[in-house]
């Protein structure tokens, strides 16, 4: 009995560790940026990042300063200020990717 017990215990627990491991596993990429399959980051997609930036995001203010804010806040700068600068899915991507390069 003592034994059935302990097993369940501890079945319990590796259970948590699972539920907990996937948590910290989905916490560490950031949820928009979260990246579909492979995606190669060269320079002419970064610099195509920052065309839009530089066009679409020094309209309502100045122009932000990538190193201001962490990485996981721009995530959810990007979030709301994607919309309105009106960029698709793609262009709000770039942006965030080239954005957290600069640092
Ligand atoms: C249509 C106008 C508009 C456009 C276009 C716009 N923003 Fe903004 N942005 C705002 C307004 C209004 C605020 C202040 C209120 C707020 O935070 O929502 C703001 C605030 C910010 C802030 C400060 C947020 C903070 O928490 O300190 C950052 C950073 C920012 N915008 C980045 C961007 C980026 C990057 C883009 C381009 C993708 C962009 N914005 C495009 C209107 C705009």
């Amino acid at each position: 009995m003592k034994n059935q017990k302990r097993s369940r215990n501890q079945t319990a627990q590796n259970l948590l560790i699972a539920v907990f491991g996937a948590a910290g596993l989905m916490a560490s990429c950031s949820p928009k940026s979260a990246v579909k399959g492979t995606k190669v980051m060269t320079a002419e997609y970064l610099s195509q990042g920052k065309v839009i930036f530089d066009n679409s995001c020094g309209k309502c203010h100045d122009l932000p300063n990538p190193t201001d804010h962490s990485a996981q806040n721009w995530v959810g700068i990007m979030n709301s200020m994607a919309p309105k600068a009106k960029l698709n899915d793609k262009q709000h991507q770039m942006v965030y990717d080239y954005i957290v390069s600069v640092k």
